[in-house]
C-alpha cells in the first residue's frame, strides 16, 4: 500500500474514531476534512506558529495580570496575523480577546485558543476543588464547571486548564488541595462531570469552553509530597491508581491533555512517549491536543534529559507533545529541526492537526469572537452565588459532633474568635479570582450575621501569631457558644506550597485551651487546603468543622449548615491524619505480610506488625467519613452477582429524630490476585434521604468489570473470593463475602 494511500486510511480510521465521540455540534469526519484543508495551505513557519502558546504579558502596555484593560501592542496583533501563536494564555477580558481573533482571521486565518486557570473560580468563587469533591455530588460538579465555562467567557478565555485529576496521597503535596482527593475513581467521575459542564453537549455553541485533563500523570506520587519532584512507581501501580481519572476523561471527550512537570521513572512527563503516545493515544484514544505545562519544555534541560533548548524542542514534539507553553523552544527551533530531519514534517503535521482539531471542535472557525451580549444573557451573578453557597454547603464535612453541640440553638449568643473568621481573603483559595472586587464575597461572620445569628465577633489570635487569651476570656464569658477558626492560610496550599509538617500552625492550641479553660462548647471550623493533622483540637473541641477554602459564599455556607438550615452534606475524599510522619496516608493502601494489630496492651498496634510505635494507625479521620444531624444504621447486608453486575444492597434506617440524608459507600476488596491489593477500594455510592425511623433498601449496582486490575499492562477480572462493606465510610461496616465464578 503506497503511503498515500495508508495515509488516507489513517485520516478515514481517525474520522470514525473521532465521528463516534461525544463532540457534538460538529460532525467529526467534518472536522477531520477542515483540517487538512488548512493544514494543506500553511507555511513551516505558520505550522510551527501553532504550536506555541506564549505569555499575554509582554503583549499589552504597561504588562499586568489582568489584560482585559490594558491596551494591545501592534507588534503583537502583526505577529497573529502572521500566525506567529497558535494560542495565548491569560485573561483578556472580551474586547482584547476579540481583537486578537479579529487580527487572527484577518491573517493566517485561524483562531486562536485561549486559555486560563479558571479551576474553581472564573468571577465567582466556589470550594476549592478538593472541598467540591467531598460533595460526592456529580449534578454539583457539572453546574458549577457550566457557570464557571461562560464567565471564563466574559474574561475572555474559550479554554481552562482543569480538571485537575491528580489522585493525592500525600497531605504534603500541597496540590493535594487543587484535585478529588485520594481516591481514582471519585476523582474520576468529578473530572467527568467537570469537563460535561466546561464543555457541555455542544462545545460549539459559544457558551463552552475546552476542558484541559491535567496533570498528565501520577504527580500526586511525587518524593516527599514535594512539588516538581520525581515519581518512581511501577507500572501496575500507574495504571491501577493514577491513569483511572484520565480515562474517564478521555472518554468524556476532553479537548486538551497538560502533561505534568516531573519525571516518571526518569523520563519527564513532557516527553515521555510512552505515557504521550503509547498509552495515552493508542490504547485510551485521545484524539484532542496535549498542552505543556509552564516552560515545562524548557524544563527539560535542567531535568537533564535534554542538552539544550532545541533537543528538549525535538524530543518533546517527538514524544507527542503538540503545544509548548510559554517558553520558545519550539518557536526558536522545530525550522532548524525539521531542515536537519530530527523532527519529521510528519510529527509536526500531526502536533498541527491536534491542534486545529481542537480549535474546530470549539467552533471557533465559525465564531472566532465572543458574543458578548449573549454570553452575558446566559451569566446570572446572583444564581452563580446561590451556586456558590449550594457548593459551600456541601463541600463541608462536619467531623465531631459531641452532645449535638450542633445546629445551634436558636437565639443562642455566639463568641466568634480568630483573624480568618472575619477575612472575606480567606475564603478565597489557591486559584481565586484576586481581584475582591470582582465579586459579593462572605466571611463567616458575613454568614452567621446573615443567618440572624447573635454573634460578637473578637478576633483574639490569628492561625500563626500570638493568641491574647485575655480577650478570649472576656468573649467566651459573654456568650452560649464559641465558634473559632483555626487551620492554615489558603496560600499555604495549591502549587509550590508542600509542607513538611501538616500540624496546626502557631499558636492556635492555646486558643482551644483557653477557651475549654472557660467551660463554654467550642466548635472549631477548621480551614485550609489540604488536610492538617489536628489530633488535640479534636479531642478538646466539642464540634468540629472541615470548611476548607469554601469560596466567595463560603461564609453563607458554613453558616447555613453551624444554625441547621442546610444539613452537614460533606463527606471526607481524603484522610486526615494523625501526625505529618505519617504521611502518605490514605485508606486504600494495600494489606501487608504482616497487618497492623491493634490489642489492650498497645493502642499503637502490636510490635512486629507494620505500624508505628508511637501513634495510632489509623486516620484521624477516614476517607469517607462525615457526620450529619441524624444518625443511620445499616442492616441486611447483601452481594449478589447477577450476570455481569453485582447488585449491593443494605436497609437503612434513619435512627435519629431529624430528617438527613445518608451517602452509602461501597467498598470491595479482592481476597486473592496475582498482586497485593487494597484493603479496600470505592466502587461505588448512593446518597438516600430518610425521614426520622424511615427505612429504605439501598440498592448500588457495581460493574464486574470494574473489580479487575492491571498486571504487567493487562486489566484481568479474575474468579475468586470478594470481601465487600456496604458502609458510611471506608473504616466502617460489616464484612460481607461473594465470589465471582
Ligand atoms: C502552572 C500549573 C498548571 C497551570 C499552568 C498555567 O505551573 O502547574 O496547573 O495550569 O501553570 O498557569
Amino acid at each position: 500500500m503506497t503511503n498515500k494511500v495508508l495515509y488516507f486510511v489513517c485520516v478515514a480510521v481517525l474520522a470514525v474514531q473521532f465521528a463516534s465521540a461525544a463532540f457534538g455540534g460538529v460532525r467529526q469526519d467534518d472536522v477531520e476534512q477542515s483540517v487538512e484543508t488548512v493544514l494543506s495551505r500553511l507555511t513551516l513557519e505558520q505550522k510551527i506558529g501553532q504550536t506555541w502558546q506564549c505569555l499575554g504579558r509582554e503583549m499589552v502596555e504597561p504588562a499586568s495580570g489582568d489584560m482585559s484593560g490594558e491596551k494591545l501592542k501592534e507588534s503583537f496583533l502583526a505577529g497573529v496575523r502572521a500566525g506567529r501563536y497558535g494560542s495565548v494564555i491569560g485573561k483578556w477580558g472580551v474586547e482584547n480577546y476579540n481583537a486578537i481573533q479579529r487580527a487572527a482571521m484577518e491573517g493566517v486565518g485561524i483562531p486562536l485558543l485561549i486559555g486560563s486557570d479558571m479551576i474553581h473560580s472564573a468571577v465567582t468563587t466556589y470550594p476549592i476543588p478538593l472541598a467540591l469533591a467531598c460533595s460526592w455530588d456529580e449534578s454539583l460538579w457539572e453546574r458549577v464547571a457550566e457557570a464557571m465555562a461562560a464567565e471564563s467567557l466574559l474574561q475572555g478565555c474559550n479554554w481552562t486548564f482543569t480538571p485537575m485529576l491528580d489522585v493525592a496521597l500525600d497531605a504534603r503535596w500541597g496540590r493535594i488541595a487543587e484535585g478529588g482527593g485520594c481516591d481514582p475513581l471519585l476523582t474520576g467521575l468529578m473530572g467527568a462531570a467537570m469537563i460535561r459542564g466546561l464543555q457541555g453537549e455542544d462545545m460549539t455553541d459559544g457558551l463552552h469552553i475546552a476542558a484541559c485533563a491535567k496533570h498528565y500523570v501520577c504527580y500526586g506520587a511525587s518524593l516527599g509530597g514535594r512539588d516538581y519532584n520525581a515519581v518512581e512507581l511501577s507500572d501496575d501501580t500507574l495504571r491501577n491508581t493514577y491513569l483511572p481519572p484520565f480515562k474517564m476523561a478521555v472518554d468524556a471527550g476532553v479537548a486538551t491533555v497538560m502533561p505534568a512537570f516531573h519525571s516518571y521513572n526518569g523520563v519527564p512527563c513532557s516527553m515521555n512517549a510512552y505515557l504521550l503516545r503509547d498509552i495515552l493515544r493508542r490504547e485510551m484514544g485521545f484524539g484532542g491536543m496535549t498542552i505543556s505545562d509552564w516552560e515545562a519544555v524548557k524544563e527539560l534541560v535542567k531535568h537533564g534529559t535534554a542538552a539544550d533548548e532545541a533537543d528538549a524542542a525535538a524530543q518533546a514534539i517527538n514524544a507527542g507533545m503538540d503545544m509548548e507553553m510559554v517558553s520558545s523552544c519550539y518557536a526558536k527551533n522545530l525550522a532548524t529541526l525539521v531542515k536537519e530531519g530530527r523532527v519529521s514534517m510528519k510529527t509536526l503535521d500531526d502536533a498541527v492537526r491536534n491542534i486545529l482539531r481542537v480549535k474546530f471542535r470549539l467552533g471557533l472557525f465559525d465564531h472566532p469572537e465572543i458574543d458578548k451580549t449573549k454570553v452575558t444573557a446566559a451569566v446570572d451573578p446572583a444564581a452563580n452565588r446561590a451556586l456558590a453557597r449550594e457548593a459551600a454547603q456541601k463541600s463541608i464535612v462536619l467531623l465531631k459532633n459531641e452532645a449535638d453541640t450542633l445546629p445551634l440553638t436558636s437565639g443562642a449568643k455566639v463568641a466568634l474568635l480568630g483573624d480568618v473568621a472575619a477575612s472575606e481573603w480567606q475564603m478565597l483559595g489557591c486559584w481565586s479570582t484576586k481581584d475582591l472586587s470582582k465579586f459579593e464575597n462572605a466571611t463567616l461572620l458575613d454568614g452567621l450575621k446573615a443567618d440572624g445569628v447573635d454573634v460578637v465577633y473578637t478576633e483574639a489570635y490569628t492561625l500563626t501569631g500570638r493568641v491574647d487569651t485575655v480577650a478570649i476570656e472576656r468573649a467566651v464569658a459573654e456568650a452560649d457558644v464559641v465558634i473559632a477558626a483555626f487551620g492554615d492560610y489558603w496560600e499555604k496550599s495549591g502549587e509550590g506550597a508542600s509542607s513538611s509538617k501538616i500540624e496546626l500552625p502557631g499558636e492556635q492550641l492555646e486558643a482551644v485551651r483557653t477557651v475549654k479553660a472557660c467551660g463554654k462548647p467550642l466548635v472549631a471550623v477548621v480551614f485550609g487546603g489540604r488536610p492538617m493533622a489536628f489530633p488535640v483540637l479534636a479531642e478538646l473541641a466539642d464540634a468540629v468543622v472541615m470548611a476548607w477554602n469554601p469560596g466567595g459564599c463560603g461564609g453563607w455556607g458554613i453558616a447555613d449548615v453551624l444554625i441547621g438550615a442546610a444539613e452537614p452534606w460533606g463527606r471526607l475524599t481524603v484522610d486526615i491524619p494523625r501526625t505529618t510522619g505519617v504521611c502518605p496516608l490514605f485508606y486504600s493502601q494495600t494489606t501487608t505480610g504482616r497487618p497492623v494489630v491493634i490489642d489492650k496492651s498497645n493502642p499503637f498496634g502490636r510490635r512486629f506488625t507494620s505500624c508505628y510505635n508511637d501513634v495510632e494507625p489509623s486516620a484521624l479521620y477516614p476517607f469517607g467519613f462525615g457526620l450529619g444531624y441524624t444518625t443511620f444504621a445499616y442492616s441486611g447486608e447483601r452481594a449478589e452477582v447477577c450476570g455481569d453486575v453485582v447488585v449491593f444492597s443494605a436497609d437503612v434506617t434513619n435512627t435519629g429524630s431529624r430528617k438527613g440524608s445518608e451517602l452509602v459507600q461501597v467498598y470491595v476488596r479482592d481476597e486473592v490476585a496475582k498482586i497485593a491489593r487494597p484493603r479496600r477500594e470505592l466502587k461505588g455510592f448512593k446518597r438516600v434521604e430518610l425521614e426520622p425511623g424511615e427505612t429504605r433498601q439501598v440498592e448500588i449496582k457495581v460493574p464486574v468489570n470494574s473489580l479487575g486490575y492491571f498486571v504487567q499492562g493487562r486489566y484481568v477480572v479474575e474468579p475468586g473470593r470478594f470481601t465487600a462493606w456496604i458502609a458510611s465510610d471506608s473504616d466502617h461496616g460489616r464484612a460481607i463475602r461473594f465470589s465471582i465464578k
